[in-house]
């Protein structure tokens, strides 16, 4: 892992967990993690973020969310602002998700007007990538990727590029305990950094942290992370269980 990039490993609990799971969960986590060098982040559903905040206050671990709306107040029945985001004292918001995309028809457009949103809020956003197995079936990998960064990144300043993380999840892999091979995920993260070079310059694409997620666990994350364009994890099931979590967070590459 290229040491000038700090290592982020985030955990997306979806629609997961209680109240009560949550405390136990995070008061697990915080002993098991304190030493780690890494940028720890746990997005949590919204109904769970001011505990979280709450719980998480003197360790080091960053607290997120999974979704926010682009207007800034107003009559948007169940939606919650960036700005509200911001308000609450959460750092992070992962936008761009493919089951976002797939079971809520989020489209690019969409999730550009999210993601300068969040960034006017001063967020940093965990924007996602990647192709349906279709899609690569298709041999349009790249093209759809491609297409995913020239509209999720529209309009957004090069300024503004430090408040972006980018996260390559290839759908096929989410949840499915299917991971992409070390190279397929290099392969892709590294043309992310490329594209990056190419609509703003080497050393913005040289800075960002783009992320590797899909069924990632203990048993494949040392070998991911080890890779020179893979720079952290987005992890959703395995960032279910404090003691897999905590693993992953502190293993060695
Ligand atoms: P998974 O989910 O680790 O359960 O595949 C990753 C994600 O959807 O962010």
């Amino acid at each position: 892992m290229n040491k000038a990039r700090i290592p982020v490993i985030a955990g997306n609990w979806k629609m997961n967990k209680t109240p009560f799971e949550t405390k136990s969960f995070i008061n697990e986590l915080i002993p098991l993690v304190t030493s780690s060098k890494r940028e720890i982040i746990l997005c949590v559903p919204y109904t769970y973020i001011a505990k979280a905040k709450e719980l998480t206050a003197l360790s080091n671990i960053k607290i997120g969310a999974q979704n926010c709306y682009f207007e800034k107040s107003g009559a948007f029945t169940g939606e919650i602002s960036a700005f509200m985001l911001k308000e609450m004292g959460v750092e992070y918001v992962i936008l761009g998700h493919s089951e976002r995309r797939n079971i809520f028809s989020e489209t690019n457009f969409v999730v550009n007007k999210k993601i300068m949103a969040a960034v006017k809020e001063n967020l940093k956003v965990i924007f996602c990538v990647g192709e349906t197995l279709k899609e690569r079936k298709e041999n349009i990998t790249f093209e759809v990727i491609l297409n995913q960064l020239k509209n999720g990144l529209n309009n957004l300043k090069k300024e503004d590029l430090d408040k972006i993380i980018i996260a390559y999840e290839p759908v096929w892999a989410i949840g499915t305990g299917q991971t992409a091979s070390v190279n397929e995920a290099e392969e892709i993260c590294s043309f992310i950094r490329k594209t990056i070079g190419e609509f703003y310059d080497i050393n913005t694409a040289n800075k960002m942290i783009i992320l590797y997620g899909g069924s990632m666990n203990l048993s494949n994350s040392k070998e991911l992370l080890s890779m020179p364009n893979i720079d952290g994890g987005l992890i959703g099931g395995a960032s279910l269980d404090a003691k897999k979590f905590a693993e992953i967070i502190n293993c060695t590459i």
